[in-house]
Formats: structure tokens, sequence, C-alpha cells
């Protein structure tokens, strides 16, 4: 049984407490979900966000305060050519700082908008981006250390697509929110009143912020309208650490077209698909059959293979809960009928043979100290918390390197910043196969090798970061920083 609203339930270890609130948002008719606003900057080569507070209702009785850009919650869906120099103006209306990560674009650090490169209230930062790189569906978000978290659960957030203008002749789906639908899948909290809570209880200090509410795209219990067709759907964990185990309610196969940074060379069926938070994945799911189906997933404790083996793997006991529900518009235009057989995307395949090798481990802290409140050193990297002054390493611009990175305690997922990666193994395997395209952000379960190029340039000063997309992780010290010269 699946069920709408405090939904979220079953999660081990008493990692939430299961509140489900007593609101009339049952009796609510849902209405049909709406995507982020699209803001076409693919003529102009130029976009303006203005990060700004807001008040957003989410549940149809008491507003809340809330952040986004260009809006009260999130931010627009910003296309961008995929080659040629973009001029990002981003002005802070907001009383703190924040900043403008480019999640996915492979660009030089001093562009890179990490904890390096703050934007004052008051203050407008106005990058030029030389974007060069595949057609992929990226997104942005704030990156200030330490408030990581916090600003991007109130709303610093948003997609970013990048476009060769060639889907149409791939047989993609291309028109936003009819068949090519951008989802942002994020849980989140409520009080009594309706009103957004981020208090983080201990196991949230620990495991990271786990809510017990969907919200895709901002919404609450919203229904996705598709046509009688092939729907490209675009998901983007921007949870700051659920992981989610998604399938369609009825099996029914979802065709991965693109990972987190380009499109496959075909398209592999799967009937699962993990996503982690920071992670993008693109899936073709075909509703011809004129079926209402709903988008689901699994529990989640994010323990892995580590802590939760004796659980079986990372599904966490208790039903599935529902993402997105779809249902069928005959009067939507159904502009594709068919599977594109050919993506004309492509896999990576680098020589390792040449590679440096590197050893990455992602540490939780052991003992009593790991459950105090804001205990230093209760995150780190290869036992290093990050240090903003500290460059952990230098990598000579060209480099191949492979990375083992392991996970502790629980899995991790990991992103690195200025390059794209090819997964070689995972757990000294062939690569599930979700993670056989192009990456910036995988989730360790173990261990796995990662192979990576460093073509782009990051100062000393302006570094790039490695680290755990779990934001309590990072934001606690699991992030360490990296120049290429
Ligand atoms: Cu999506 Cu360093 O972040
Ligand atoms: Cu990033
Ligand atoms: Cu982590």
């Amino acid at each position: 049984m699946i069920t709408r609203r405090g939904l979220i339930t079953g999660l081990g270890a008493g990692a939430v407490a299961t509140f489900i609130p007593k609101l009339s948002w049952a009796n609510r008719e849902a209405g049909p979900l709406a995507m982020p606003p699209l803001l076409d900057a693919t003529g102009t080569g130029r976009f303006r966000l203005a990060a700004q507070s807001g008040q957003t209702n989410f549940l149809g009785n008491t507003a809340t305060e809330t952040w986004g850009f260009n809006q009260a919650f999130l931010g627009p869906t910003v296309r961008v050519a995929n080659k040629g120099a973009v001029q990002a103006e981003v002005e802070n209306r907001l009383n703190e700082a924040m900043s403008v990560h480019w999640h996915g674009l492979v660009i030089p650090g001093d562009v890179d908008g990490g904890p390096h490169q703050p934007i004052a209230p008051g203050a407008t930062w106005s990058p030029e981006l030389p974007v060069d790189q595949a057609s992929a569906t990226v997104w942005y978000h704030t990156h200030i250390h330490g408030e990581t978290a916090r600003q991007v659960h109130m709303g610093l957030a948003g997609v970013l697509q990048l476009s060769d203008g060639l889907d149409d002749e791939r047989g993609l789906p291309s028109t936003y929110g009819i068949d090519d639908l951008t989802l942002v899948l994020q849980d989140r909290r409520f009080d009594r009143r309706g009103r957004m809570d981020y208090s983080l209880s201990m196991p949230d200090q620990m495991m990271g912020f786990l809510g017990d509410t969907m919200l895709i795209n901002g919404q609450v219990s919203a229904t996705a309208m598709v046509p009688r067709g092939i729907v490209r759907l675009r998901l983007l964990n921007g949870s700051n650490a659920r992981i989610y185990t998604l399938s369609m309610s009825d099996d029914r196969a979802m065709h991965l077209v693109a990972t987190d940074t380009g499109l496959l060379d075909k398209p592999i069926e799967l009937n699962e698909l993990t996503l982690s938070p920071g992670e993008r994945y693109e899936v073709l799911v075909d509703f011809g059959d004129g079926k209402d189906v709903s988008l689901i997933s699994q529990q989640s404790t994010n323990m892995g293979m580590m802590g939760g083996g004796m659980m079986g793997g990372h599904r966490a006991a208790g039903p599935p809960f529902e993402i997105l529900p779809f249902k069928v518009d005959t009067a939507l235009n159904a502009r594709i009928a068919a599977l594109p057989l050919d993506l004309g995307g492509s896999r990576p395949d680098m020589d390792e043979t040449k590679a440096t090798r590197r050893k990455v481990t992602l540490d939780m802290g052991m003992g009593p100290g790991m459950m105090m409140r804001r205990s230093s050193n209760r995150f780190s990297i290869n036992g290093r918390s990050f240090d903003m002054r500290r460059t952990d390493f230098t990598i000579q611009r060209g480099a191949l390197e492979r990375w083992s990175v392991s996970a502790n305690m629980m899995m991790h997922p990991f992103h690195v910043h200025g390059v794209t990666f090819q997964v070689l193994s995972e757990n000294g395997r062939a690569p599930n196969p979700q993670n056989t395209g192009w990456k910036d952000t995988v989730l360790i379960d173990g261990r796995a090798e990662l192979l990576m190029r460093f073509d782009q340039p990051a100062s000393e000063a302006l570094p790039f970061m490695f680290h755990c997309h779990i934001l309590e992780h990072e934001d606690g010290g699991m992030m360490g920083q990296f120049a290429v010269v």
C-alpha cells in the first residue's frame, strides 16, 4: 500500500521520528505537477539569477519562509547551449552570503562557484562560463562551507540543461513540461502548522537529514500529466541525504538514456534505478498503454553493505512509498512513440594503464564523539576534516588519475568538481549498468574505482572540491580540495 503524506516511514534504527501531521491535505484535490519555469538562454548566451527569500505554502494551510532563485522556492530550469561562453549573473538579495556552484559543468576553478566564492548580501557575481561539453542535465546550488545543507534545504538549487539542440534527430522527447519532464526530488519535514522544519536530531546529524514528505519541484502531492507515448524524465536528487531506489509501480521498464554528464550510446533497460544526492539520470518511460502508474521508491537506510548487510543491502524495512503519480492525458501531444535505438552519446573508455593512483577514504568518526553536536572531525576524508586553508593535493593539468574511493560506515555519494569520470569497477566487479555512462557523482557502497582526466585549471586560491554529497556530511567536513596546475 502506497500512501501520499507522512509516507516515508519504517526507517531503520529510529533514524526519523515518524510524524504524520494531522492536516487536511488528504482531502485537498492535488493539482497537476508544474515544471520549474524555463529560462532559455540558448539564444542569448546570458542569464540572470537572483537569490531571494519568499513565502511558500506547501501543504495548503500555512506559508513558510523559503529561498529560491527568481522565485520563492528553488530556481528556474536554465537552458544553455552545450558549447560556447555563457554570461551568468547571480545577485544575492538575501541577508547572508551564498554561492552558486555549477554542479556538472566542467569549467575552471575560478568560475566554479564553490566555498571560496561567496556572494555577499547585495552583491552580484558575474562569471563567464566557458561551456564545452556534451548535452546533459546538470544543476546549480549554493556551496558555502558549513551552510550548504541549510541553504539548499531552504531552496537554493535549480536545474541547468546543456543542450546541443539535436534531441529531435535522436528521437528523444524534448518538449519541456509535456514529454520532457524535469523532476527535482527532495524530502522535507513540516511542523504541525505546516512550516518546513530543518531541526537536526542526532541521527540526522550522523546520517544526514531525512524528511517524511516528498516534494517534486517543490510541490506536495501533485500528479504529473503525461501524453500517451514516450516521456523523458530528467531526475535530479536535490535532497540533502535521502537515497531513492526508484521503480515504476507496475514494474514497467525505465530506459536509461543519460547519466550525470551525458547521453549514453544506447538506452539501457532498467526496472530499478538508485538515485543518490547530487546525481542526475534521464529515463524514458512508455505511457502508450494509457494506464495511470506511479514512480515509487523503496525505503533506504543509507547503511549499505557496511552497516546494513544484515538487513539485506541498503533496503530498509517498510513498504515502498510514492514519489510521483502519472496520469495519461490524451489531449497532450504524444510526439514520440518508439524508443530511440542510437542516442549518439558515449560511454567513457579511457586508458587506465596510464593513470596515477590515488586513495580516497570517506570517514565517519567512531565512538561517543560521533554523536556529539558540532564535534569537529566527525566527518573527514583520508582522516582529515575539511579545511578551507589547506590544499589537499595538486594535480598536473591533463593528468589521468584512478581514484580508489571507499566509504566507511554507510554509503556516501561521492562528487568531484571540475571533471566527469568513468566508473571502472564497484567492489571489484564491473560497474552497475546505471554507472556505465559519464558521471560526476557516484554512490559508493563499499569501494569504487574511478578514472578521470583533469583538463580544467584550478588555483590553490580557487581550488576544486571533492566531497560526499550528503550535505550534512559535506558541511561536517567530509570534503577536500585540490588544485590543477
Ligand atoms: Cu553539488 Cu560540491 O556540489
Ligand atoms: Cu559540483
Ligand atoms: Cu557521506
